[in-house]
């Protein structure tokens, strides 16, 4: 699903959904629009820019952080928010997507946040929406979580600026992960040459190499060397089958522990999506250990995500 919908023919971004095909010059403009914001944004937390503007959060999937960083990206721009629930919305009625889309649209809404299990849903939103409304992408099923990647490379960008030079290692459930393949996307158009996914063979999607990247089934020699490591959660909720023998062997095998840490590089960068397993795929004392920037992540996720609404509806640059 690469794509030309998100971008208009003036070359703006119209709505994001993907890192796939995004390019260099508008993933940067986010990034450069994002440190503005990030740190409080020049002492003063809000930017009117989008008074008079409704954001609607759709979420038909759990979140914590990306939800409520979207949130407050919104509610700093000083637009209208509306949170709907879906599991107490018409869509437990048998309501379509694009009903609801629709019903919702009447309501005078300018942009939509979604997050639905179907990948391809924001991309569905998107060719349907009313000319002027804008989709963002929260997460599509397997496919893209495209505001998880710019903060991911935002928060990179801060301790190591020269992507080109990097080493990044992607650990864990590649298989279900969205963000490893936003994340992928997005390293490669900043230059990043050597990209590695890391994990038992179940959980590597099939032809994951042909996006530029190298796998290894073993952890050590795949962390060998490396700048960043990027944990991913083992999606138990999206495994139909049994992917792994256990968890207790993948942490075994896979997990981040103190003693692991102490052999990596010593200003390696530690990051993970949320939420974390405890004990699976990292260890609490690393997930909070001096190496870690994962509430670091957590913070960017609000300044990346006001800039991207800034930007598309905004109009002018904050
Ligand atoms: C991720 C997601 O939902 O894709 N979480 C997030 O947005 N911070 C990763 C995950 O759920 O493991």
């Amino acid at each position: 699903m690469s794509d030309t919908l998100q971008i208009g023919r003036d070359g703006r971004l119209r709505h994001l959904l993907t890192m796939e095909g995004l390019p260099r010059r508008l993933l940067l403009e986010i990034l450069d629009q994002a440190e503005g914001y990030a740190d409080g944004g020049h002492g003063d937390k809000k930017h009117p820019l989008l008074h008079g503007k409704t954001v609607v959060n759709l979420f038909f999937e759990a979140s914590t952080r990306t939800r409520t960083t979207f949130e407050l990206a919104a509610k700093r721009l000083a637009a209208d928010v509306v949170n709907l629930q879906v599991s107490a919305s018409s869509t437990s009625k048998g309501e379509t997507l694009l009903d609801t889309l629709k019903t919702l649209e009447a309501m005078q809404v300018d942009l939509f946040v979604i997050r639905h299990e179907a990948s391809g849903a924001a991309h569905f939103f998107a060719q349907h929406a009313a000319p002027g409304v804008a989709i963002l992408n929260a997460g599509d099923g397997r496919h893209a979580h495209p505001t998880q990647a710019l903060l991911d490379m935002f928060t990179i960008r801060r301790h190591k600026p020269d992507f080109s030079k990097l080493r990044v290692a992607i650990v864990g459930d590649a298989l279900h992960s969205r963000v490893a393949r936003s994340d992928i996307h997005a390293l490669r158009t900043l230059g990043t040459r050597d990209i590695r996914v890391v994990a038992p063979r179940p959980l590597v999607p099939t032809g994951i190499e042909q996006l530029g990247v190298k796998v290894f089934h073993q952890l050590e020699p795949g962390l060998d060397g490396v700048d960043v490591v990027i944990l991913l959660r083992l999606q138990k909720e999206r495994m139909l089958g049994a992917f792994l023998p256990s968890t207790a062997e993948f942490h075994r095998d896979f997990g981040l522990t103190r003693e692991r840490l102490a052999r990596l590089k010593p200003d390696v960068l530690i990051m993970h999506p949320g939420p974390i397993n405890r004990g699976v795929e990292i260890e609490g004392d690393v997930a909070y250990g001096e190496r870690s920037v994962i509430l670091e992540q957590v913070a960017h996720g609000v300044a990346v995500r006001m800039a991207v609404m800034a930007m598309i509806l905004g109009g002018e640059a904050a």
